[in-house]
């Protein structure tokens, strides 16, 4: 594991990985990982070979250091039509030059995290998905035991669509994965069926308002209680489908 000690006030800057970082890149990868990569991996990335890439460095640290990478995201540029998520998608299908952004790796060395700087190179790859007009949408699979990288997509607005059953197999045992999106330049299918879901909840929710609301207003003495009572029920239900 890279032993580095973030400075008191670190200066975080960003840049796009190079040549000159495939030491240090290969190094965090397999301090940071399960998963083992091909040393063509890490060359196409530092040349930029199909592949876009940004790193963070800390330009307070000593000299020498100042622009070794403590973070870095890579992302790959995929057809609409080959992805696996072409049915979440609203696009028009006659056109094959529409694409997706999908993050293939996202890492920052221990003692600088929390700092911001995952949410810092996702956002460049947001804002390079959302400068491309074809693009749709920037997605990733993430394991379903990371919590920090969980809650970082959820906190950027990025929508969990599925979960993966032994998505991955790693020294021997299978796992789960997420699959989330953000979409960009009007991706967003308006039919998914999450959003079937939310919307028929939504639906309900109204109509039971309406019903209970009207009930109140008669003024029956027994009526109180019965009303929480069913709310709470619904919403129980709500919760568990985590949509309220
Ligand atoms: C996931 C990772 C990239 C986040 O990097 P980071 O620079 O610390 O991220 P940020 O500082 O931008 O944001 C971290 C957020 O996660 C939260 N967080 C950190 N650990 C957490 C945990 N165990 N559970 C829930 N939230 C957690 C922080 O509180 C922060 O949220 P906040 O801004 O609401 O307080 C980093 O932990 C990492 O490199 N992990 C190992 C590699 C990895 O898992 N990569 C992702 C693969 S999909």
């Amino acid at each position: 594991m890279m032993n580095l000690r973030a400075p008191r006030h670190p200066s975080i800057s960003y840049r796009p990985i190079q040549p000159t970082d495939l030491d240090v890149l290969v190094k965090i990868h397999s301090d940071l990982f399960p998963i083992r990569y091909e040393i063509e991996f890490f060359h196409n990335v530092v040349h930029g070979h199909d592949i876009v890439s940004w790193g963070a460095v800390d330009r307070n640290r000593p000299n020498g250091e100042s622009d070794e990478l403590i973070g870095f995201v890579t992302a790959r540029i995929i057809m609409a039509k080959e992805s696996e998520i072409e049915d979440m998608l609203r696009y028009d299908k006659s056109r094959s030059d529409q694409a997706l952004v999908y993050i293939l790796t996202l890492g920052v060395v221990e003692s600088y995290r929390n700092f911001g700087i995952a949410t810092s190179l996702i956002r460049e790859v947001i804002k390079y998905g959302s400068s491309m007009p074809n693009c749709r949408a920037v997605y990733l699979h993430v394991i379903s035991y990371n919590n920090s990288a969980i809650h970082l997509y959820q906190k950027m607005s990025f929508l969990c669509v599925r979960r993966l059953n032994s998505f991955y197999f790693i020294n021997g045992q299978h796992y789960d994965a997420y699959l989330f999106i953000y979409y960009v330049n009007g991706g967003r299918s308006p039919c998914s069926p999450l959003e079937l879901v939310t919307l028929l909840v939504t639906y309900m929710r109204r109509g039971l308002k309406l019903v209970s609301s009207r009930v109140w207003k008669k003024g029956e003495k027994n009526v109180g209680p019965k009303r929480v009572k069913y709310r709470d029920k619904v919403l129980f239900h709500f919760h568990h489908l985590n949509l309220v």
